[in-house]
Protein backbone atom coordinates (compact mmCIF):
# COMPACT_ATOMS: atom_id res chain seq x y z
CA UNK A 1 0.00 0.00 0.00
CA UNK A 2 1.69 3.43 -0.82
CA UNK A 3 1.20 6.21 1.44
CA UNK A 4 -2.05 7.79 -1.24
CA UNK A 5 -3.80 4.43 -0.29
CA UNK A 6 -3.55 4.99 3.39
CA UNK A 7 -5.04 8.34 3.05
CA UNK A 8 -7.78 7.33 1.12
CA UNK A 9 -8.66 4.05 3.57
CA UNK A 10 -8.58 6.80 6.62
CA UNK A 11 -10.73 9.31 4.57
CA UNK A 12 -13.19 6.33 3.68
CA UNK A 13 -13.37 5.08 7.08
CA UNK A 14 -15.16 8.71 8.38
CA UNK A 15 -14.55 10.13 11.93
CA UNK A 16 -14.24 7.76 15.03
CA UNK A 17 -17.97 6.96 16.10
CA UNK A 18 -18.23 6.09 19.96
CA UNK A 19 -21.31 6.08 21.92
CA UNK A 20 -21.07 9.95 23.09
CA UNK A 21 -21.01 10.19 18.81
CA UNK A 22 -24.46 11.28 17.83
CA UNK A 23 -24.07 10.04 14.02
CA UNK A 24 -22.31 6.94 12.45
CA UNK A 25 -20.56 8.39 9.17
CA UNK A 26 -22.61 6.80 6.32
CA UNK A 27 -25.47 5.95 9.10
CA UNK A 28 -29.00 6.29 7.26
CA UNK A 29 -30.66 6.15 10.23
CA UNK A 30 -29.58 6.02 13.96
CA UNK A 31 -32.14 4.55 16.05
CA UNK A 32 -31.86 3.97 20.15
CA UNK A 33 -34.39 2.00 21.84
CA UNK A 34 -33.79 1.16 25.60
CA UNK A 35 -30.29 -0.38 25.66
CA UNK A 36 -30.14 -0.70 22.23
CA UNK A 37 -29.08 1.40 19.14
CA UNK A 38 -29.07 0.81 15.82
CA UNK A 39 -28.05 2.38 12.83
CA UNK A 40 -29.21 1.36 8.87
CA UNK A 41 -26.55 1.22 6.87
CA UNK A 42 -23.71 -0.64 5.75
CA UNK A 43 -21.76 -2.35 7.97
CA UNK A 44 -18.57 -2.49 6.20
CA UNK A 45 -18.64 1.56 6.91
CA UNK A 46 -20.18 1.96 10.41
CA UNK A 47 -18.15 -1.54 11.94
CA UNK A 48 -15.08 0.12 11.60
CA UNK A 49 -16.13 3.38 13.35
CA UNK A 50 -17.34 1.87 16.12
CA UNK A 51 -16.10 0.84 19.88
CA UNK A 52 -14.92 -2.59 20.57
CA UNK A 53 -17.66 -5.81 21.99
CA UNK A 54 -18.03 -8.26 24.45
CA UNK A 55 -19.39 -10.30 21.95
CA UNK A 56 -20.57 -10.36 18.20
CA UNK A 57 -23.21 -12.62 17.23
CA UNK A 58 -24.12 -12.62 13.99
CA UNK A 59 -25.82 -14.51 10.83
CA UNK A 60 -24.15 -13.26 7.80
CA UNK A 61 -25.67 -13.25 4.06
CA UNK A 62 -24.43 -16.94 2.89
CA UNK A 63 -24.29 -15.78 -0.51
CA UNK A 64 -26.57 -18.70 -1.83
CA UNK A 65 -29.76 -16.50 -2.97
CA UNK A 66 -32.16 -16.81 0.05
CA UNK A 67 -32.76 -13.24 0.29
CA UNK A 68 -36.62 -13.78 -0.73
CA UNK A 69 -38.53 -13.88 -4.36
CA UNK A 70 -41.56 -16.64 -5.21
CA UNK A 71 -39.49 -19.52 -4.74
CA UNK A 72 -38.65 -18.75 -1.27
CA UNK A 73 -42.12 -19.26 0.52
CA UNK A 74 -42.08 -19.19 4.05
CA UNK A 75 -44.15 -20.57 6.79
CA UNK A 76 -44.85 -18.08 9.34
CA UNK A 77 -47.30 -17.83 11.50
CA UNK A 78 -50.37 -19.35 10.31
CA UNK A 79 -49.54 -18.33 7.15
CA UNK A 80 -47.26 -18.70 3.67
CA UNK A 81 -45.04 -15.87 3.53
CA UNK A 82 -43.40 -14.61 0.17
CA UNK A 83 -40.46 -12.54 1.19
CA UNK A 84 -39.75 -10.13 -1.56
CA UNK A 85 -36.28 -10.38 -3.23
CA UNK A 86 -34.14 -7.28 -1.85
CA UNK A 87 -30.96 -9.20 -3.16
CA UNK A 88 -29.25 -8.80 -0.30
CA UNK A 89 -27.78 -12.92 -0.57
CA UNK A 90 -26.31 -12.68 -3.75
CA UNK A 91 -22.67 -12.98 -2.62
CA UNK A 92 -21.53 -13.37 1.14
CA UNK A 93 -19.29 -10.67 2.61
CA UNK A 94 -15.88 -10.43 1.66
CA UNK A 95 -13.09 -12.45 3.70
CA UNK A 96 -12.14 -8.86 5.61
CA UNK A 97 -15.58 -8.57 6.68
CA UNK A 98 -14.70 -11.30 8.93
CA UNK A 99 -11.19 -10.09 9.99
CA UNK A 100 -12.83 -6.87 11.34
CA UNK A 101 -15.51 -9.14 13.42
CA UNK A 102 -12.66 -10.60 15.15
CA UNK A 103 -10.99 -7.55 15.88
CA UNK A 104 -14.06 -5.96 17.21
CA UNK A 105 -14.60 -8.28 20.16
CA UNK A 106 -13.74 -10.79 22.62
CA UNK A 107 -15.99 -13.66 21.39
CA UNK A 108 -17.25 -13.98 18.25
CA UNK A 109 -20.70 -16.89 16.95
CA UNK A 110 -21.25 -16.56 13.68
CA UNK A 111 -24.05 -18.49 12.36
CA UNK A 112 -23.50 -20.14 8.61
CA UNK A 113 -19.89 -20.38 9.48
CA UNK A 114 -19.49 -23.25 7.17
CA UNK A 115 -20.19 -20.93 4.12
CA UNK A 116 -17.42 -18.95 5.58
CA UNK A 117 -14.86 -21.63 6.83
CA UNK A 118 -12.29 -20.46 4.55
CA UNK A 119 -12.22 -16.86 6.38
CA UNK A 120 -12.04 -17.92 9.55
CA UNK A 121 -9.57 -19.29 11.74
CA UNK A 122 -9.91 -23.29 13.20
CA UNK A 123 -12.07 -23.64 15.96
CA UNK A 124 -13.07 -26.64 17.96
CA UNK A 125 -16.11 -24.66 19.46
CA UNK A 126 -19.00 -24.66 16.48
CA UNK A 127 -22.64 -24.91 17.48
CA UNK A 128 -25.25 -26.98 16.42
CA UNK A 129 -28.86 -26.34 15.12
CA UNK A 130 -30.87 -29.04 13.84
CA UNK A 131 -33.86 -27.15 11.71
CA UNK A 132 -35.85 -30.27 12.09
CA UNK A 133 -37.58 -29.08 8.73
CA UNK A 134 -37.14 -31.37 6.06
CA UNK A 135 -38.21 -30.58 2.79
CA UNK A 136 -35.77 -28.89 0.39
CA UNK A 137 -34.33 -27.06 3.93
CA UNK A 138 -31.02 -28.17 4.95
CA UNK A 139 -31.07 -30.24 7.94
CA UNK A 140 -28.87 -27.91 9.63
CA UNK A 141 -27.43 -25.09 10.54
CA UNK A 142 -23.33 -24.06 11.90
CA UNK A 143 -21.99 -21.49 13.90
CA UNK A 144 -18.69 -20.72 13.96
CA UNK A 145 -17.54 -19.43 17.91
CA UNK A 146 -13.87 -18.10 18.70
CA UNK A 147 -14.42 -20.51 21.73
CA UNK A 148 -11.79 -22.93 22.12
CA UNK A 149 -14.04 -25.82 23.98
CA UNK A 150 -16.45 -28.57 23.06
CA UNK A 151 -19.42 -28.38 20.20
CA UNK A 152 -22.63 -27.52 21.51
CA UNK A 153 -26.13 -28.62 20.38
CA UNK A 154 -29.01 -26.42 20.60
CA UNK A 155 -31.53 -29.22 20.44
CA UNK A 156 -29.80 -30.48 23.60
CA UNK A 157 -30.22 -26.80 25.77
CA UNK A 158 -33.81 -26.10 27.62
CA UNK A 159 -34.29 -23.09 25.03
CA UNK A 160 -35.13 -25.68 22.21
CA UNK A 161 -38.45 -26.25 24.29
CA UNK A 162 -39.00 -22.57 23.77
CA UNK A 163 -39.31 -22.22 20.15
CA UNK A 164 -43.17 -21.81 19.66
CA UNK A 165 -44.40 -20.63 16.37
CA UNK A 166 -43.32 -17.14 16.08
CA UNK A 167 -43.71 -14.52 12.98
CA UNK A 168 -41.61 -15.08 10.09
CA UNK A 169 -41.18 -11.52 8.63
CA UNK A 170 -37.40 -11.86 7.52
CA UNK A 171 -37.05 -15.24 5.02
CA UNK A 172 -33.60 -16.54 7.30
CA UNK A 173 -35.11 -15.05 10.08
CA UNK A 174 -33.61 -17.09 13.47
CA UNK A 175 -35.40 -18.03 16.22
CA UNK A 176 -34.69 -15.94 19.46
CA UNK A 177 -34.96 -18.74 21.62
CA UNK A 178 -31.69 -19.63 19.48
CA UNK A 179 -29.90 -16.73 20.19
CA UNK A 180 -30.93 -15.98 23.75
CA UNK A 181 -29.51 -20.10 24.15
CA UNK A 182 -25.97 -18.43 22.31
CA UNK A 183 -25.87 -15.60 24.87
CA UNK A 184 -26.08 -17.78 27.77
CA UNK A 185 -22.75 -19.54 26.22
CA UNK A 186 -21.82 -16.04 26.57
CA UNK A 187 -21.95 -15.26 30.09
CA UNK A 188 -19.56 -12.54 31.15
CA UNK A 189 -21.18 -10.43 27.89
CA UNK A 190 -22.57 -7.17 28.51
CA UNK A 191 -22.50 -5.31 25.55
CA UNK A 192 -22.83 -7.72 22.28
CA UNK A 193 -23.07 -6.34 17.90
CA UNK A 194 -24.78 -8.26 15.41
CA UNK A 195 -23.62 -6.40 12.21
CA UNK A 196 -25.73 -8.24 9.93
CA UNK A 197 -28.87 -7.59 11.77
CA UNK A 198 -31.80 -8.30 9.42
CA UNK A 199 -35.23 -8.40 11.57
CA UNK A 200 -33.39 -7.82 15.05
CA UNK A 201 -33.30 -11.54 16.58
CA UNK A 202 -30.32 -10.88 18.30
CA UNK A 203 -31.42 -7.59 19.24
CA UNK A 204 -35.03 -9.06 20.68
CA UNK A 205 -33.27 -11.78 22.99
CA UNK A 206 -30.44 -8.84 24.07
CA UNK A 207 -33.16 -7.00 25.41
CA UNK A 208 -35.21 -9.70 26.84
CA UNK A 209 -31.56 -10.19 28.62
CA UNK A 210 -30.87 -6.53 30.02
CA UNK A 211 -27.73 -6.76 27.90
CA UNK A 212 -26.75 -3.94 25.77
CA UNK A 213 -27.01 -4.33 21.98
CA UNK A 214 -25.91 -2.71 18.63
CA UNK A 215 -26.77 -3.41 15.73
CA UNK A 216 -26.63 -2.73 11.81
CA UNK A 217 -29.00 -3.03 8.66
CA UNK A 218 -28.62 -2.29 5.32
CA UNK A 219 -32.26 -2.81 4.49
CA UNK A 220 -34.86 -0.10 5.43
CA UNK A 221 -37.69 -2.85 5.07
CA UNK A 222 -35.46 -4.95 7.64
CA UNK A 223 -34.35 -2.27 10.21
CA UNK A 224 -38.04 -0.55 10.59
CA UNK A 225 -38.71 -4.37 11.38
CA UNK A 226 -35.83 -4.53 14.16
CA UNK A 227 -36.68 -1.29 15.63
CA UNK A 228 -40.46 -2.65 16.06
CA UNK A 229 -39.85 -5.69 17.41
CA UNK A 230 -36.89 -4.62 20.06
CA UNK A 231 -39.32 -2.21 21.39
CA UNK A 232 -41.98 -5.05 21.39
CA UNK A 233 -39.35 -7.23 23.03
CA UNK A 234 -38.92 -4.04 26.00
CA UNK A 235 -42.86 -4.00 26.31
CA UNK A 236 -43.28 -7.77 26.99
CA UNK A 237 -39.52 -8.58 28.27
CA UNK A 238 -39.51 -10.99 31.29
CA UNK A 239 -39.41 -8.29 34.49
CA UNK A 240 -37.28 -10.32 36.73
CA UNK A 241 -34.31 -8.08 36.12
CA UNK A 242 -36.22 -5.30 37.53
CA UNK A 243 -36.83 -7.04 40.35
CA UNK A 244 -33.51 -8.31 40.91
CA UNK A 245 -32.29 -4.89 40.80
CA UNK A 246 -34.84 -3.88 43.85
CA UNK A 247 -34.00 -6.84 46.04
CA UNK A 248 -30.67 -6.82 45.52
CA UNK A 249 -29.84 -6.20 49.14
CA UNK A 250 -27.17 -3.02 49.75
CA UNK A 251 -24.06 -3.61 51.56
CA UNK A 252 -24.76 -3.25 55.23
CA UNK A 253 -22.49 -1.53 57.67
CA UNK A 254 -20.35 -4.66 59.56
CA UNK A 255 -20.40 -2.35 63.13
C1 LIG B 1 -29.01 -13.80 7.13
S1 LIG B 1 -29.79 -12.26 7.31
C2 LIG B 1 -29.91 -12.07 9.07
C3 LIG B 1 -31.23 -12.53 9.62
C4 LIG B 1 -31.35 -12.34 11.12
N1 LIG B 1 -30.53 -13.30 11.84
C5 LIG B 1 -32.78 -12.45 11.60
O1 LIG B 1 -33.09 -13.29 12.46
O2 LIG B 1 -33.62 -11.70 11.09
C6 LIG B 1 -28.53 -11.12 6.88
C7 LIG B 1 -28.97 -9.67 6.88
O3 LIG B 1 -27.80 -8.87 6.63
C8 LIG B 1 -28.19 -7.74 5.86
N2 LIG B 1 -26.98 -7.23 5.18
C9 LIG B 1 -26.38 -7.73 4.08
N3 LIG B 1 -25.26 -7.04 3.78
C10 LIG B 1 -25.14 -6.07 4.73
C11 LIG B 1 -24.19 -5.05 4.99
N4 LIG B 1 -23.13 -4.88 4.20
N5 LIG B 1 -24.37 -4.25 6.06
C12 LIG B 1 -25.45 -4.42 6.88
N6 LIG B 1 -26.40 -5.37 6.68
C13 LIG B 1 -26.25 -6.20 5.63
C14 LIG B 1 -29.25 -8.26 4.92
O4 LIG B 1 -30.09 -7.22 4.45
C15 LIG B 1 -29.97 -9.29 5.81
O5 LIG B 1 -31.13 -8.72 6.40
Amino acid sequence: MNKNDETKTTTDTGPPCGSDVMTCYNAVRKEVIGDCTLYQGDCAVILPQLPGFDLILTDPPYGIGESGGDKKRRRGYNAVVVHEDLGWDKTRPPAWIFGLIISKADMQIIWGGNYFADCLPPSMGWYYWDKKMGGDFSDGELAWTSEQRAVRDFSKSPFAGLKGGHLRVHPTQKPVALMEWCLTNAPDAKTVCDPFMGSGTTGVACARKGLTFTGIEREPKYFDIACKRIEEAYRTRPRLFDAVEKIVPKQMSLI
